[in-house]
């Protein structure tokens, strides 16, 4: 942990919920939130045992909770399946024939006109996903294994993730942005043995090719036996070099539509135990190599049924909206399964929210009369500086709800989304959490809290969330700590795929006993939280959360590179750039060309989220006489700062004086 904590800005302005949103709210009263809030802190067992009575169990559990630092066992001995109650359970609830999926494609079909728009309902979503499930298992998958799902944003993505669910297979998806050595590292530390994908996928007007970076990836492993191909853009089957063209493996390549032709619409789900596996999702830390992490079947469940009930406020009459991709947690949380055990309309949009223009994403919001919508600080960012006069193009008024997640949101982003967005009418919800955390933990209540732009407010029901020092000791108002749960909740990460002791060591170690978040944070005096950012060595760059590691592993595996440190720094539209310092090997020039080749080069080893802003090229880097990169002035460096602070234990003092050289690249 190498940064220091730096007090976030003074924001006064608050904002009230409209009272004709708190009179219709699920939970409309600040009392109420307060009595359920201190029920579930003090009895969790109670409060989640009473909740989970709103969901289908085969068998219901014995025990609610099961606790012994740093292992969760929820709803001990019960017996669900996660797919069933996002399908059959709202067809017994009689929403069969209510659209569960109203999705839209990236290419329009006229000018102005949007995109193909298929609407599926809740009947047409299961016999769907049993088919695939049951494709699934004739092509060898069985409960207990694990699927990759590399797919573009569209329906059959969400199916191949209940497909996978209901048959009791844990899925590993793979965001269609990451590169193949990062699909060939996740398939081999998930042990994987099929891939779903696609031919390609629309995004930005052109054709992301998948299936031919599943192809290289398979050059770099030898796991995979099957892969499922879905047929999204009509790519000719060829070499697979030819442009536009996919290459063809027969006997291990196999075509979606054939796979799901023949088979049967009907297959039962199947009786999982609470805590079964439902999913590994990697996501970045603290060193080279990405984490699976791993959730399981009733709590995961039960976290994102409540949690899009409550904070979105969820109606039958809702048309719901997240713009994330379900690469992402929040994809899993809240396209998918959050939305759907809620039987929600939830509305899904494969491509970008600037094609053809900036307009796209207000236009869907008026073609669909979308009424909540969730979506990235990094995205509103990016509206804002194209102009409202896109947004006022467009009738925006069936908006109710707006919800924000990935990174603090700045007061500016926040209040014009407040304003040419929710035309001062409806509520934000800021909402924190983590791919770890499974689904939301800190935020407004839509009809209770009183919201100030900025911070995400107060924690969730049963999120014991407290700002601490290292020794564990609460800090008081407006102390900047580390921000740490310190109890167990539903929807937590149970480990880290096959390594439980990075998981006790990478959570529970720093501050002994607690849930450690990685975040540093402070409390206000009305005891909301102010999420300041990482103070490990991960990024966020646009929402997405890299390990400055794992980029520095990329660079250093080029064959020019000796050494390489990378750091965040400010980037008005992303939040967070990425800045590589680099040394290369004895005869290397560093040059432009050099550079180029260098940003490609990661491009191409982790993807394009990686891309560095900045490459500098420096004889050698600043060190601790114990050997660590001082990460903190190389960041004041890139940053354009003065350099500040202690530097006595630097090695080398004129190196810092050489990396201050701005020519030297
Ligand atoms: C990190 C988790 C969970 C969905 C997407 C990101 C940052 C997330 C907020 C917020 C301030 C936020 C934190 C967190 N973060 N939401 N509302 N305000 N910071 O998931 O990739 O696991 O990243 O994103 O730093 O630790 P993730």
């Amino acid at each position: 942990m190498s940064e220091t904590i730096h007090s976030t800005l003074e924001e006064r302005r608050v904002f009230p919920p409209p009272a004709d949103f708190a009179a219709k709210a699920h939970i409309g009263t600040r009392a109420e939130y307060e009595k359920l809030y201190r029920e579930s802190i003090d009895h969790p067992e109670q409060f989640f045992g009473r909740i989970a009575e709103e969901l289908h169990w085969f068998k219901k559990w014995d025990k609610v909770l099961d606790w012994q630092v740093p292992n969760a066992k929820w709803f001990v001995g019960g017996k669900t399946n996660v797919a069933y109650n996002c399908l059959d359970r709202q067809i017994d609830l009689g929403r069969g024939d209510k659209t569960a999926i109203l999705w839209e494609g990236e290419p329009e079909t006229a000018a102005g006109a949007g995109g193909e728009v298929r609407k599926i309902t809740y009947k047409q979503l299961r016999d769907d996903v049993s088919k695939l499930a049951n494709g699934l298992k004739s092509i060898g998958v069985k409960k207990g294994d694990r699927v990759t799902i590399y797919m573009p944003m569209v329906p059959e993505a969400a199916v191949a993730m209940l497909a996978c669910a209901r048959i009791g297979a844990a899925h590993s998806v793979i965001f269609g942005g990451f590169s193949s050595q990062a699909i060939a590292d996740r398939v081999d530390d998930a042990q994987c043995t099929v891939i779903i994908t696609a031919d390609g996928g629309y995004r930005r007007g052109t054709v992301v090719p998948l299936k031919r970076n599943v192809d290289d990836a398979l050059t770099k492993t030898d796991r995979v036996k099957k892969v499922v191909v879905l047929n999204r853009c009509n790519m000719p089957v060829a070499d697979g070099v030819a442009p536009g063209s996919i290459a063809w493996k027969e006997g291990r390549d196999v075509w979606y539509h054939d796979l799901v032709g023949t088979q049967s619409a009907d297959c039962p789900a199947e009786p999982m135990d609470s805590e079964d596996t439902l999913f590994v999702l990697y996501t970045s830390g603290s060193t080279g190599k990405p984490k699976g992490i791993q959730h399981t079947t009733a709590g995961y469940l039960l976290g994102t049924y409540l949690t899009t009930k409550y904070v979105f406020d969820m109606k039958p009459d809702d048309v719901y909206w997240c713009t994330a991709d379900v690469g992402w947690i929040t994809g899993h949380s809240y396209i998918v399964y959050g939305p759907l055990a809620n039987g929600t309309t939830c509305l899904m949009y494969e491509g970008a929210p600037n094609h053809p223009d900036f307009g796209r994403f207000w236009s869907i919001i008026e073609r669909h009369k979308v009424s909540v919508f969730y979506t990235a600080p990094t995205a509103i960012r990016a509206f804002m500086k194209a102009g409202k006069e896109f947004p006022q193009k467009h009738d925006l008024s069936s908006l109710r709800l707006l919800g924000t997640v990935g990174e603090p949101i700045n007061p500016e982003a926040w209040m014009w989304y407040h304003t040419v967005i929710g035309h001062e009418k409806c509520p934000i919800v800021d909402t924190w959490w983590q791919t770890e955390t499974g689904a939301i933990m800190i935020t407004p209540l839509p009809g209770v809290t009183p919201t100030k732009p900025g911070t995400a407010t107060l924690p969730f029901f049963g999120v014991d969330a407290a700002i601490v020092d290292r020794s564990g000791k609460e800090l008081g108002p407006n102390e900047g700590g580390l921000l740490v749960i310190r109890k167990p909740w539903p929807s937590m990460l149970r480990s880290i795929f096959n390594d439980p002791e990075r998981y006790a060591k990478t959570y529970w170690s720093d501050v002994p006993g607690y849930y450690f978040t990685g975040d540093g944070a402070r409390r206000d005096n009305d005891g909301y939280f102010w999420i300041m950012g990482r103070v490990d060595d991960v990024i966020n760059v646009s929402g997405h959360r890299l390990g400055t590691m794992e980029i520095e592993s990329a660079l250093v595996a080029h064959e020019a590179v000796a050494e390489a440190a990378v750091v965040g720094i400010p980037h008005e539209m992303k939040g967070q750039g990425i800045a590589a310092f680099v040394t290369l090997e004895t005869g290397r020039r560093a040059d432009e060309a050099l550079k180029k080749d260098l940003i490609a080069w990661v491009r191409k080893q982790i993807g394009a989220l990686a891309t560095p802003d900045q490459i500098r090229f420096t004889e050698s880097l600043p060190k601790t006489r114990s050997g660590k990169i001082m990460r903190r002035l190389l960041k004041e460096v890139a940053s354009g700062n003065e350099v500040k602070g202690d530097v006595t234990t630097l090695e080398d003092f004129s190196v810092l004086a050489k990396l201050k050289e701005k020519d030297e690249g």
